[in-house]
């Protein structure tokens, strides 16, 4: 059979005909005379060879025929209209925006991997946030941003979670307090020590609290700080430990006055993911850099 000659214009016409059981409403809903929309479904009616419609009384209603192509091109135009968004959304790959909500663990890493990408797409313009945990699940109730990334995601199943890249928790102390000479400690020898916690709301903070109250050791707070790099500074002033993200480190901890510890179970395993609401449509500039993320993570984490 030879292929059948019909544009994609007469099959939105016929669509919104069909839909609409009314050639003068199809008319008004695409915004040409009544006589462009039957001259449309004519030359469709002639492609086809048999006739889609038919009319009794005032009413039409559609044949064998039209049903039939009615099921086709409903799936098809809509399929076409997500073609056409993702092309207008290419063009925007020019010139697109891009909003970001991270943890503050992953403020030296995040910007990395920015770099780069802005050198390869100059004209996206990006806007990120880089906040606690408590603040970002906020953004994300309402729906702010584009991509989260998060060491700890929430449960439940409204959201898509990826894992990133390891993001472990290590135990730090001032470079000269005597826990940092000796090799794995127990866990329970840090119900002696006085800790230094990050601000309610923090990811790094719920986890070392479920793993505390997990292991049945008592958590003796010196001091609430709402930063890692506060946090770094008094411990290196001998104020306490801290549990922080390794990320937080510079490679080499004693350039800050701080040592490691090697105690049993650390460093604690955890990832970074990047989260997004489910069923949320990501633009391409979000879908581009997201592929960005998992391609170059790897390459631009700092090597330990
Ligand atoms: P946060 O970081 O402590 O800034 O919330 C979260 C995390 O790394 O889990």
């Amino acid at each position: 059979m030879a292929g059948m000659h019909v544009t994609l214009r007469q099959l939105q016409v016929f669509e919104a005909v069909a839909r609409l059981g009314s050639f003068s409403r199809a008319a008004e809903e695409l915004h040409v005379t009544q006589p462009t929309v039957s001259k449309q479904i004519r030359l469709l009616n002639e492609a086809i060879g048999l006739p889609l419609f038919e009319q009794i009384g005032k009413k039409i209603y559609l044949t064998e025929a039209g049903e039939q192509l009615r099921a086709t091109c409903g799936d098809w135009l809509d399929t076409w209209g997500r073609f056409e968004q993702s092309i207008a959304d290419l063009n925007g790959l020019r010139q697109g925006r891009l909003k970001i909500a991270a943890v503050t663990t992953t403020q030296f890493f995040m910007p990395r991997v920015l770099g780069p990408f802005c050198a390869e797409y100059p004209n996206i313009d990006i806007a990120m946030a880089v906040i606690n945990r408590d603040s970002l699940l906020e953004r994300l109730s309402r729906n702010e941003d584009d991509l989260y990334i998060m060491g700890v995601p929430p449960d439940g199943r409204d959201i898509v979670s990826e894992p990133l890249l390891e993001n472990p928790l290590v135990i730090i102390a001032a470079a000269d307090h005597p826990l940092a000479r000796r090799k794995r400690v127990p866990f329970s020898q840090l119900g002696k020590e006085g800790f230094i916690l990050r601000e309610r709301g923090s990811g790094t903070r719920i986890t070392m609290e479920r793993l505390f109250a997990q292991k049945n050791t008592a958590l003796n707070v010196k001091m609430e700080l709402g930063s890692n790099e506060a946090i770094k500074q008094a411990v290196a002033g001998g104020l306490g430990l801290a549990v922080l993200s390794r990320s937080t480190l510079h490679l080499n901890a004693a350039t800050d006055g701080l040592a490691v510890l090697d105690v049993q179970g650390f460093p604690l395993k955890r990832h970074w993911h990047v989260v997004r609401p489910r069923g949320k449509q990501l633009s391409v500039v979000a879908r581009t850099f997201l592929e960005f993320l998992h391609s170059h993570a790897q390459m631009l984490a700092p090597r330990r």
